[in-house]
């Protein structure tokens, strides 16, 4: 694959720290602040992902819990996360949640960047968040370590730029690539059985690209790429690398942390995807789930 034409994509980040510390609150500060007024939609979140742009560069956040996207996804081989925010309310320091959140940014091997939260409170101390992460290994660049650490307010929509800024920065030392000319692959962020619509997914592309109309097989399911809308409610004709997007056309429900791949041939796509299928009502799903679709890949 020396040939490939790598191309930059942009990161894709989730957030996670302990209940009550803003990660929601965070997530919907970013959105409003970034997402432009004259897009479709507006504001409104129409799928469990957006993209906001900073500096002419675009970021894509997962709004799944970010536990359950590591945990869930992960369990699949599924690994969607460039970069991970932990959020640590200024006011209530490091809990066990946070704890466990490194330890799962740790083991997946992502960047983490800290984002310290609740500034406006005033009973704020950033100072003792820093002090505690310590004790993790989470040093502070203040203090000589390699931690980024950026103090907000999510409430105040304070601090938003320079995480978003950060988060760039991160993601070029990562040095983040994707091949767009080739089919598109990825993981199923979220799904769901919509009465008018039949299953609906929200899929992160990974690599390739895919177009309405494409043959695709998704986790057990499979299916023709009926129509494409974005994070803002707008149909689309394709998707590329780091683009969440929400598809109709397929047969089944699939799963987060799925695998889907795009095919040439509608015939082989049905095959395949009926194959696993069935296989799958045989077996433990847990099982089936395991297997990935790399066998798939020539
Ligand atoms: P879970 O999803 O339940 O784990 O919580 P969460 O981390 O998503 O926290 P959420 O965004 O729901 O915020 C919890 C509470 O903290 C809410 O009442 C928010 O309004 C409040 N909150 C979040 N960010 C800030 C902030 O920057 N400043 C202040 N003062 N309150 C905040
Ligand atoms: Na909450
Ligand atoms: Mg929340």
């Amino acid at each position: 694959d020396k040939e490939e034409h790598l191309q930059e994509r942009p990161p894709v980040v989730t957030i996670m720290g302990h209940v009550d510390h803003g990660k929601t609150t965070l997530l919907d500060s970013i959105r409003h602040t970034k997402v432009t007024e004259g897009e479709a939609g507006g504001i409104t979140q129409h799928i469990g992902a957006y993209q906001v742009e900073e500096n002419g560069k675009k970021i894509t956040f997962l709004d799944t819990p970010g536990h359950a996207a590591f945990t869930t996804m992960r369990a699949r081989g599924a690994q969607v996360t460039d970069i991970t925010i932990l959020v640590v309310a200024a006011d209530d320091g490091v809990m066990p949640q946070t704890v466990e959140a490194i330890n799962h940014a740790k083991a997946a091997e992502v960047p983490i960047i800290v984002a310290v939260n609740k500034m406006d409170k005033e009973n704020a101390n950033p100072d003792r968040v820093m002090q505690e992460l310590s004790e993790h290994n989470l040093l502070p660049e203040a203090w000589g370590g390699d931690t980024i650490f950026v103090n907000v307010s999510a409430v105040k929509n304070e601090g938003i730029d320079e995480l978003l800024e950060m988060i760039l920065l991160v993601a070029e030392v990562e040095e983040l690539k994707a091949n767009p000319d080739k089919r598109g692959r990825g993981t199923v962020v979220e799904a769901e059985l919509d009465k008018g619509r039949g299953p609906v997914a929200t899929l992160l592309v990974q690599s390739g690209t895919m177009k309405v109309g494409d043959p695709i097989v998704v986790g057990n399911t499979f299916g023709r790429i009926r129509a494409m809308v974005n994070d803002v409610g707008r149909r689309v004709k394709t998707a590329g690398p780091s683009t969440p997007v929400e598809i109709t056309g397929l047969n089944d429900v699939p799963q987060a942390g799925d695998q889907f791949v795009i095919f040439e041939d509608e015939k082989k796509a049905r095959q395949i995807g009926e194959a696993r299928g069935v296989r799958a009502r045989d077996e433990e799903r847990s099982q089936t789930n395991k297997v990935s679709l790399d066998d798939l890949f020539d």
